[in-house]
């Protein structure tokens, strides 16, 4: 089939590969410049493992092309669109490059076409891009008869293409989804057999996304409590998840604690859905909880570590692991940013190291980024691991001891045992 994806964020750059190399035609829609320059010479704006050679296979197939902004084509069948939408002022998912997309295939799309929204929404968003649809048809003299339908992404950084390959579900919300329609065909070519597609209506559809991720949040700030009552009474918090884990009923993931969520869906997902809720009467207490002990998780690693440390004035602070997670190179609501800030209010530098976020990335930010964990660890006076790369599991401690000149190792992701740590010379905090 032919399709257009407006937006190549994580969700709709990863989407458009995969969805080339199984053999459609896709037309991947960029407005940013700056991206789109770097996505026709064949480079991804981002990291994700394997989307190099991927997007280099799709770019070979001449089957996947990038442009500015959509053009007429009366060949296009089916359009995704998976722009942001980012937490607005008012705390709210901000709907406005969804419509200006929307409006967009309204006034340059087939009467017929079908539209897929592919971005986070809150609910009843996708009846108003159905409207800007509607209307950019009837700014042409012509009546929208396709259709726009909901199907949440859930896939995660790190991952992307493998869970876009074989995700653990495809939800599909709308009306008139029976096995004649163009989306369902179109999701049963790209997802294997053994995958269920759950066909709903749209505001079910809509609803799960945001339940889904308020889910696995709710299991983080759950586990991060818990390991603060594990700390006071000598319990090792990762042995208990690993035991409440092994009950089918609850499951071993989502309970790993440290410095809590961060990235581009968690906290704002959640924060707009506690303020969406109140919008409606709606009061989500257990939420808002999980949003503040998700807060205290970072703050509270921060002045444990820092209190055992002493006075930052003129210290050098040693981070290794920037982005908010392994895996990824992405610092959106990263627990570091956090924790660079109150170490430099303090007085304090920071030099760090991340092996995936680039050096210009971090110094755009101000943070002095060093070339591997063995130059931050020779000039740190504390160290704080952020995140669980697996040369920071794997650390060599008596590297570690050789190198570093600090007494303290602040585990921001529970990754070491305290007799390892301190059979080589360090007083370990989480
Ligand atoms: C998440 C959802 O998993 C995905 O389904 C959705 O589409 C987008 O949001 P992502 O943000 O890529 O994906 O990362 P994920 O692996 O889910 O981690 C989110 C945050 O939770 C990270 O900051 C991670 O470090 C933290 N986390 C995760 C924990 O602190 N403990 C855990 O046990 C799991």
């Amino acid at each position: 089939m032919k399709i257009a994806v407006i937006g190549m964020g994580y969700v709709g750059l990863v989407s458009a590969v995969v969805w080339t190399n199984l053999g459609h035609t896709v037309i991947g829609v960029e407005n940013n410049s700056e991206k789109l320059q770097r996505l026709l010479a064949g480079e991804a704006p981002f990291f994700e493992p394997g989307l190099h050679s991927a997007l280099a296979e799709a770019m070979q197939s001449g089957r996947l092309t990038f442009v500015e902004t959509l053009v007429a084509d009366s060949t296009l069948e089916l359009v995704f669109i998976c722009v942001g939408t980012p937490i607005g002022v008012d705390g709210l998912l901000n709907d406005q490059y969804l419509l200006e997309s929307a409006r967009m295939v309204g006034m340059l799309g087939d009467a017929n076409l079908q539209v897929v929204i592919k971005s986070t929404v809150l609910p009843k968003m996708s009846d108003k891009v159905l409207e800007e649809v509607r209307l950019g048809c009837e700014e042409r003299g012509l009546v929208f008869k396709g259709g726009v339908y909901f199907s949440p992404e859930f896939l995660s950084e790190g991952s992307a293409l493998r869970d876009t390959l074989a995700p653990s579900r495809v939800v599909l919300g709308g009306e008139g989804l029976d096995q004649e329609n163009l989306v369902v065909k179109f999701f049963k070519s790209v997802t294997p057999e053994a995958v269920p597609i759950v066909i709903t209506d749209i505001r079910s559809a809509e609803l799960s996304k945001l339940a889904a991720n308020a889910m696995l949040a709710s299991r983080i700030s759950f586990i991060n409590e818990l390991a603060l009552v594990a700390d006071k009474v000598g319990g090792d918090i990762n042995l208990v998840a690993k035991i409440i884990g092994l009950d089918p009923r609850i499951g071993p993931n989502f309970l790993k604690a440290g410095v809590g969520f961060g990235g581009g869906c968690f906290p704002k997902d959640t924060n707009s859905l506690i303020n969406y809720a109140k919008t409606i009467g709606i009061k989500t207490g257990l939420l808002e909880a999980v949003v503040e002990v998700n807060q205290q998780a970072v703050i509270g690693f921060y002045n444990r570590v820092v209190s055992a440390f002493g006075d930052p004035v003129g210290k050098r602070l040693g981070i290794l692991g920037l982005a908010y997670k392994e895996g990824t190179d992405d610092l959106r609501s990263a627990p570091a940013l956090e924790i660079i800030e109150r170490w430099r209010n303090a007085g304090g530098m920071v030099v760090a190291f991340d092996p995936l976020v680039v050096k210009i990335q971090a110094e755009k930010l101000g943070i002095t980024s060093l070339d591997d964990a063995t130059a931050v660890l020779s000039q740190a006076d504390l160290l704080m691991v952020l995140t669980a790369e697996p040369e920071f599991i794997n650390l060599d401690w008596e590297r570690v001891s050789a190198l570093y000149h600090g007494e303290i190792i602040g585990d921001g992701r529970r990754l070491y045992l305290a007799k390892v740590v301190n059979k080589a010379g360090f007083k370990l905090i989480t």
